[in-house]
């Protein structure tokens, strides 16, 4: 299989989720263009909708008229977050700051997933909050009230730490946040660029207290995590070269780029310029002989989403992968510890699972069986490139990659030769 063209992949979707939320929370206009018009950002907006702003149906632009903080009641029904963990923790610290209650509720994998993580924190500042046992959802919040914390975080989490600075900034509070490693900064980028009073210091982050934030127009970059997929593709290719136009390549977010050409890939970034506060460049990549990559926990936060890709690829890799240091990946959309290694197996590579990561060895040849996704969009996309790539293999659910990239198949055949 060949790869060849120029694609633009969809807006990011933690940038996304963040116009949508600081929009709405800021007094006046925001342009948003670019949004990705997927079911996790849906979410998000319903979320707000349900809350009492008026977010216009998603478009590739549109304006929302922020009417500040105060202007967020209590909503009539619970609010449904989908699939989408972004939308219930951010949207979790939002609501602890004002003077209302709120049921969080979502689809059986989002109910599962650890919610005292944001908890803690909240109630710290202030926030009553009750859980299942489980730690999961339904989650309610009353909020209001709240004092200023400073929060040494135990995961590295960027939706721990989103949670608290818009609860800061929801509750008009002060708030420091402490993080073990850096994570992914787009709501730090963005409150900046709203005219908050944020600082970010060597392990962490402060926000001071502030009444609310500016409109912005917000331009969203092209997803890396979406990116990776065919950046991926074309690292296997038996020839050609694919150009990604306007990625967005953050530090924070790029660490599967950086892998891949470790890796041996040929990627190359050209055309390099800001976009709203974020770095945005078009990345070309080309084939080239894959070696097997070592993967430890500081190397984890740049690229969480992309490792279950990094898993499928290692199968075309020269030697032993070993991921190490990933335990966040038991708690995404599904086990993805589990569900890669189990799916790896089923389609006949070499694979082990670790407590806290895996180790591939290949390279293997033709992959063949049936992929197991447990709707997890991710994983739907990591195999569907060792498909395209000639592998064997049918996917149970392609249709839950609506949660991030709802073209994604269509996309994936325009650039396969
Ligand atoms: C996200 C943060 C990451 C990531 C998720 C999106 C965000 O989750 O896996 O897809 O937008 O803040 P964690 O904060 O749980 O690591």
């Amino acid at each position: 299989m060949n790869v060849a063209g120029t694609l633009r992949v969809p807006g990011d979707k933690s940038i996304s989720h963040r116009a949508l939320i600081l929009s709405a929370l800021a007094k006046g206009q925001s342009r948003v263009t670019g949004i990705l018009e997927s079911a996790d950002v849906h979410s998000t907006a319903s979320v707000l909708r349900a809350l009492g702003v008026a977010v216009p149906a998603l478009s590739p632009d549109f304006v929302i008229d922020g009417r500040g903080v105060a202007s967020l009641g209590t909503p009539t029904s619970v609010l449904d977050c989908g699939n989408s963990g972004t939308t219930t923790r951010l949207m979790a610290g939002v609501v602890a700051g004002r003077p209302i209650g709120a049921t969080f509720t979502g689809d059986a994998s989002l109910s599962r997933r650890p919610m005292r993580r944001v908890a803690r924190p909240l109630e710290a500042m202030g926030a009553r909050i009750t859980l299942p046992d489980h730690g999961g959802l339904p989650m309610t919040i009353w909020g209001g009230d709240l004092h200023d914390v400073m929060w040494q975080s135990e995961v590295a989490s960027a939706q721990v730490k989103s949670a608290i600075l818009l609860a800061a900034l929801s509750g008009g509070v002060g708030a420091e946040v402490i993080e073990p490693q850096p994570t992914r900064d787009h709501t730090e980028r963005m409150l900046i660029a709203r005219g908050a009073p944020l600082v970010t210091h060597d392990t962490g982050v402060r926000l001071d207290e502030l009444a609310y934030v500016e409109p912005l127009d917000v331009a969203v970059p092209g997803d890396p995590s979406s990116a990776a997929f065919f950046a991926g593709l074309a690292a296997i290719a038996d020839g050609g070269s694919l150009r990604l136009e306007g990625v967005c390549v953050n530090e924070t977010r790029i660490g599967f780029l950086e892998q891949l050409a470790l890796m041996g890939a040929s990627v190359t970034q050209v055309d390099a310029r800001l976009e709203g506060g974020e770095p945005v460049a078009d990345v070309i990549v080309a084939p080239g002989e894959l070696r097997a990559a070592t993967i430890t926990a500081e190397d984890v936060p740049a690229m969480v989403d992309e490792l279950p890709l990094l898993a499928c690829l290692a199968t075309r890799a020269t030697g032993e992968t070993k991921i190490t240091g990933a335990n966040e990946l038991r708690v995404k959309e599904s086990d993805r510890i589990a569900a890669v290694v189990a799916n790896l197996r089923a389609i006949g590579a070499d694979a082990e699972e670790l407590p806290d990561g895996m180790i591939i060895r290949g390279p293997v040849g033709e992959l063949r069986g049936r992929v197991t996704t447990h709707g997890d969009h991710r994983l739907a996309m990591a195999f569907g490139i060792l498909g395209a790539a000639g592998d064997a293999i049918e996917i149970d659910d392609p249709d839950c990659v609506a949660v991030s990239y709802p073209n994604f198949w269509n996309d994936l055949a325009s650039v396969t030769r």
